[in-house]
């Protein structure tokens, strides 16, 4: 693969979906999709009645019909769900590896991939979070059935990717190890396995081609990590910063606050570029380089590049719906704008960065009137019950019942729903019997600040093409 100068980083839920990266991939440079909740997308995408039917014309190209058309028959609304109505629940994954859920995963991840790459030849990755670590398998396999160019894996050390996908482009069983949190807070493991062979119709498929595997890293140390204990082929390296959007990796040594309560992140967390080009893999930079000179300086550095997410989001083809980018874009331009790292927001424990926008869950009396609840199920962990079989817990699920799982009552304070919140960010928030729904919360990286340079208050929309004229120059 020719390296290309931009990645537009991946942004989950749905906000880097097939639209953003197509546009972004015709370009010729890096269109990520994100994999995060694909299988819960496609199916509220088609009870929303697939305006434009490009979920049902994906899914005519899919390689199993039988497959594709139960997925239509369990979930697809012509029309669109009556309004008010609630999404159907998804199923959760689980260690074992249910056949349904896999198959809606499966679906969902090819659906996103192939609608990316339809009609041009520019490159597509997808990008997975290490840790939502259960529908690793059938998501990869999935976005490999629709020519995924790219994996790139962030939030994790994920050793064990680029087997899994040498064993998925043949088609053969692979497996994945997941961390299990046993009774007393520590950690043992257990092996996910998921089969190809389970969900073949008819005949065999030819080998697929194997992506490139390129992980998120935040310190040169990881990235050397990685390069002597990854099992097979190693592509290169995403290196971001703390002032990136979504989830940074937490500071080294003892959490320290500002006054107002964000991580402090100190020299410790600089990435050594020296370190990096020693390693001889191409990297390219993230966290608040989009703009000319961040690139050139990326450059200049000895990076391939840079992974650019903010002005992407809030870019017109962002999954993002267009009310918020509106309202976010207009408190920008009149310096408003406010980003927030919030070290207990995110379940996973990780710090996560959340943009001030009224009316969402980053004011704190929305966030107290909201009633905790669990129905989607991403981010929850598994845990060694009692009796030996495997449980799951989410630290923003009702206090009562995480703490009776055996998780920390410590870790409930503060914790956000992020499944729910970032769905409702792409206008797909589930629905209540009283007319409420299910509230958002955005996430945007400290460049959100200088979005001046691509819109202003005559012209508040911007286009991914802008974005990427304006980063080169
Ligand atoms: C809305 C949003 C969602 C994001 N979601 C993810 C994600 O799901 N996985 C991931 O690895 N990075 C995620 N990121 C980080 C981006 O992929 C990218 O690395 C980062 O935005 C680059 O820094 P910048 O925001 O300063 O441009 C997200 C960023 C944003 C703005």
């Amino acid at each position: 693969m020719k390296f290309p100068v931009i990645i537009q980083g991946g942004m989950g839920a749905g906000v880097s979906h097939w639209g953003l990266a197509r546009a972004v991939a015709k370009l010729g440079q890096l269109g990520v999709v994100s994999g995060t909740a694909l299988d819960a997308i496609l199916a509220r995408r088609l009870q929303d009645g697939d305006p434009g039917g490009h979920i049902r014309r994906a899914l005519a190209h899919f390689p199993w019909p039988k497959m594709a058309q139960r997925i239509l028959d369990a979930h697809f609304i012509p029309g669109g769900r009556q309004a008010g109505a609630r999404y159907q629940k998804t199923r959760m994954h689980v260690v074992e590896g249910e056949h349904l859920t896999q198959e809606l995963c499966i679906a969902g991840n090819f659906v996103e991939i192939f609608l990316a790459r339809e009609g041009h030849g520019g490159p597509v990755g997808i990008n997975y979070l290490e840790k939502i670590q259960l529908p690793h398998l059938p998501s990869l396999y999935g976005a490999m059935l629709a020519g995924v160019t790219v994996v790139i894996v962030g939030a994790g050390i994920p050793l064990e990717f680029p087997a899994a996908i040498e064993a998925l482009a043949n088609h053969q069983p692979a497996t994945y190890t997941v961390h299990i949190a046993d009774g007393q807070g520590d950690e043992a493991t257990c092996q996910l396995t998921f089969d190809p062979a389970h969900f073949l119709e008819a005949h065999a498929l030819p080998p697929l081609t194997r992506p490139h595997f390129v992980p998120i890293v935040s310190s040169n140390a990881l990235a050397a990590i990685l390069c002597n204990r990854v099992m097979g082929p190693l592509d290169g390296f995403i290196i971001e910063g703390p002032l990136a959007g979504g989830h940074n990796a937490p500071p080294r040594g003892q959490l320290k606050l500002t006054g107002d309560g964000q991580p402090i992140y100190g020299q410790r967390d600089e990435v050594d570029l020296e370190a990096m080009r020693a390693l001889g893999k191409p990297f390219w930079l993230a966290g608040s380089y989009g703009s000319p000179e961040r690139v050139r300086e990326a450059l200049a550095a000895g990076a391939a590049g840079v992974q650019v997410g903010t002005p992407f989001a809030l870019c017109v083809e962002s999954g993002m719906t267009a009310d918020f980018r509106h309202a976010l874009l207009q408190k920008a331009l009149i310096g408003d704008a406010k980003v927030f790292t919030d070290p207990l927001a995110s379940p996973t424990g990780f710090p996560f960065k959340v943009a001030a926008l009224a009316g969402t869950l980053s004011e704190q009396d929305i966030y107290e009137s909201r009633r905790r609840v669990c129905d989607l199920g991403f981010l929850r962990t598994p845990y060694r019950q009692p009796d030996g079989t495997v449980g799951y817990r989410c630290a923003a699920e009702p206090e009562a019942a995480f703490i009776m799982k055996g998780g920390k009552p410590a870790d409930v304070a503060g914790r956000k729903c992020l499944c729910n919140a970032l769905t409702a960010n792409i206008g797909m928030s589930q629905s209540f019997a009283d007319g409420t729904t299910e509230l958002a919360l955005i996430t945007l990286g400290d460049d959100y600040t200088n979005i001046g340079r691509f819109c202003d208050t005559t012209h508040l929309d911007f286009s991914a093409a802008d974005v990427v004229r304006i980063l080169l120059g």
